[in-house]
Parts: C-alpha cells; sequence; structure tokens
C-alpha cells in the first residue's frame, strides 16, 4: 500500500510548537515579528504575502507588511531595508521575489542581515549551508527535508535524485540531503539518463516545474519516496511535477499537490522567524 504524506497534517503540528515557541516568547515580554516586503502589484507575489500574513498571525507571530511602489528606486528600498536591519523589535526580514526589473535582486538579498534572514537566501547564509553551518535555511526545503524525514528513519545511504538545479530549491535541498549521508545526484534540463537514475532511486525530489513531467513509464523503485515540490496549472487545476494517480501506484511514499509541500513552506517560514529571534537574542 503507498503511503501518502500528508503534508497539511505535519505542517499543523509544527505550527502547534511554534504557537508554543511564540507563546513563551510573549510571555516574556518579546514579541517574534516578520517583516514582508512586497514591492510593486504582482497578483501571484501579493497572494502569498497575503498568505504569509494570515499565517504568523494565526500562529501569535507578528507580520508587517511593508507595500512599496513598482518604481521605487533600488537605493530607497536599500534604505527600507537597513531600517529593518537596523529596528530590534524585527526579528526577520523577507523581500518577496522577483522584484521589479530595474532593481538588483541579489544586491537586495545581500543587504539582509544575515541572522534576519528568514528565506536563507543571503548569499552568506547560501555558502553556510554549503560548509553546513547554515542556522537560517531556506523554507522549502527545509519542509521538503521535514516530509522526507516523516517517512525516511534513515537517509544515509540512500540514493536521492534531486530533479531541478534552482537556487531556491534544487541546490538546497541537494545539499540538506548530502548532509544527511544520502548519495546524491542532482538531474536537470542537459540530463541524459533520466530514466537509469529514476530506476536506482530512493529519494526523488522533483522541483522542475512542469506538469505531470513524472510519469508512470518510468521505472522506479517499488520503495522510493517521491517529494513532488511542483506548483503548476493544468486546465485550470493546481498540479504538480508527478502524475500523482498513475506514479502513486508505483513507489511506497509520495507526497500530494496540493497538500504535500506547499503546506510546509509558510510554516518553515514562521519556524525561521522563531529560530532567527533566538540567534539575535544569543548574540
Ligand atoms: N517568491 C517565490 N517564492 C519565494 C520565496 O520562497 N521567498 C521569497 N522571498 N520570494 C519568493
Amino acid at each position: 500500500m503507498t503511503y501518502i504524506i500528508d503534508g497539511k497534517k505535519i505542517a499543523s503540528e509544527i505550527r502547534n510548537e511554534i504557537k508554543n515557541q511564540a507563546q513563551s516568547l510573549l510571555d516574556r515580554g518579546i514579541i517574534p515579528t516578520l517583516a514582508v516586503i512586497l514591492v510593486g502589484d504582482n497578483r501571484a507575489s501579493r497572494s502569498y504575502v497575503n498568505s504569509k500574513h494570515k499565517a504568523c498571525l494565526e500562529n501569535k507571530i507578528n507580520s508587517v507588511k511593508i507595500e512599496l511602489a513598482e518604481n521605487i528606486s533600488e537605493e530607497n528600498l536599500l534604505q527600507e531595508i537597513e531600517k529593518l536591519n537596523n529596528d530590534n523589535s524585527v526579528h526577520g526580514i523577507l523581500v518577496q521575489l522577483p522584484l521589479p526589473k530595474h532593481i538588483n535582486s541579489e544586491k537586495i538579498l545581500e543587504a539582509i542581515t544575515i541572522e534576519k534572514d528568514v528565506d536563507g537566501f543571503n548569499p552568506i547564509n547560501v555558502g553556510k549551508l554549503t560548509l553546513g553551518t547554515a542556522e537560517l535555511i531556506p523554507c522549502t526545503p527545509l519542509g521538503i527535508m521535514s516530509l522526507i524525514e516523516s517517512v525516511e528513519e534513515n537517509i544515509e545511504g540512500k540514493n536521492a535524485l534531486v530533479i531541478g538545479r534552482s537556487n531556491i530549491v534544487g541546490k538546497p535541498v541537494a545539499s540538506l540531503l548530502l548532509q544527511k549521508n544520502a548519495t546524491v545526484t542532482i538531474a536537470h534540463s542537459k540530463t541524459k539518463n533520466l530514466s537509469e537514475l529514476i530506476a536506482r532511486a530512493d529519494i526523488i525530489v522533483s522541483c522542475v516545474g512542469i506538469a505531470h513531467f513524472l510519469t508512470d513509464e518510468y521505472n522506479y523503485k517499488n520503495t522510493a519516496t517521491v517529494i513532488d515540490v511542483g506548483n503548476n496549472y493544468k486546465d485550470d487545476k493546481l498540479v504538480g511535477d508527478v502524475d500523482f494517480e498513475k506514479v502513486k501506484e508505483k513507489v511506497k511514499h509520495i507526497s500530494p499537490v496540493p497538500g504535500g509541500v506547499g503546506p510546509m513552506t509558510i510554516t518553515m517560514l514562521m519556524y525561521n522567524t522563531i529560530l532567527a529571534q533566538k540567534v539575535q537574542n544569543n548574540k
């Protein structure tokens, strides 16, 4: 029988713990606070920011939304970040991506102080992740690891295949799996022998962003765990990278879309906000 990994349930258990931790901070007079910057009026970005804001408030984390005009200059945006860096009442800072074209995103991400970088996108934190010394780890990869660990007692020595090499998901999740002593392969659009790699994978993380990219035409290990990070639309319906109904018959554990990785990402953002507060106060 295939086990469907319930991201909603796992996220809700972690959220209960976050809420308890937030309450104990409040009891000590500390208000855990996340500042989210939204530049311009991208509809999808606004909807993500609203979801983050709502989740924070539901979990006793203060959320400050900062909405800035599409035509704000890079310099003024850097000044906004500097204000938040220096504001002791703010523990986490997130700049919603993508930013308008006239702004250099790398420069903006570099400006966020590393102890408040709840996205883990500052190049210093990216480097620390590779070294295995990062405190703030990008939210989606962190959520993916929780899902894997909910079904895989021991990752060590397993063949892990990450399909996709983005800076936000593929590369960091590969680093995290490597830290758990998995044998990690990263596949991407130029990979030639994907079916061979799939056939020997114990853990597959798909983050290619192509609807139903993984079909039942591949040979999967019947003991495999498949994590679907896809967030794609097909015929107006949210679907993953994996053809869930078909692939679920061939593997041991699989995460659905929706209800798999999605609920974990915002949960880990709140987790990182609480962690950032601890990092700042233990300095
Ligand atoms: N836009 C899409 N995903 C993300 C994310 O994880 N963090 C930020 N800051 N922007 C995003």
